[in-house]
């Protein structure tokens, strides 16, 4: 499960850049609408997934760190604590932008999406929550780097 949301968190960036390419380059408002409502479904079931499995099935991370082959020491124990605090700031804030992001275009703009009134609030909205999921993904890859695949 936790390799699925690597990979998860890997295809993000991608199709984001290809979905405000699109909007920038080529004002395919349609095109960028139903990419970001898809990616917004998509990290939602796989971090939904990732917890159900992290919390319930194998009882925490600590519990997934305890089976590496060589043990992580307390250095290295206190550094994965650290970047795991820095990654939840921005994993924690990024489901509730990315929402008011979507609900808001969604009720706001017209049908099919254009340009309109709401242009300028979504585009200071849509800037934040695109570095606050750049920033869960590169955080959420580096603790899983630390974590589970350095060696100490
Ligand atoms: C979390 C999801 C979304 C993100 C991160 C996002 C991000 C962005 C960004 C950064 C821009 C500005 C590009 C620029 O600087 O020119 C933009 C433009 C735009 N987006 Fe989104 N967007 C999202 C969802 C949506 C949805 C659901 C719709 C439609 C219902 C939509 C419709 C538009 C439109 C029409 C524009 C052009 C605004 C204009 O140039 O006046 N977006 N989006």
């Amino acid at each position: 499960m936790l390799d699925f949301v690597v990979v998860a968190l890997v295809l993000i960036v991608p199709i984001l850049i290809y979905s405000l390419f699109s909007v920038k380059c080529c004002h395919r408002f349609v095109v960028h609408r139903n990419l970001q409502v898809l990616l917004g479904v998509v990290l939602l079931v796989a971090v939904g997934l990732f917890e159900i499995d992290l919390q319930w099935v194998q009882g925490g991370w600590k519990n997934v760190v305890a089976k590496r082959d060589v043990a992580l020491n307390e250095e290295a124990l206190a550094t994965v604590t650290r970047i795991l605090r820095i990654h939840l700031v921005f994993a924690i804030s990024t489901p509730i932008l990315w929402g008011a992001t979507i609900g808001l275009a969604l009720r706001k703009f017209a049908r099919p999406p254009q340009p309109g009134p709401h242009s300028g609030l979504h585009k200071v909205l849509g800037w934040l929550s695109t570095m606050d999921i750049v920033l869960t993904s590169v955080t959420g890859l580096v603790f899983y780097y630390f974590a589970f695949v350095a060696k100490y």
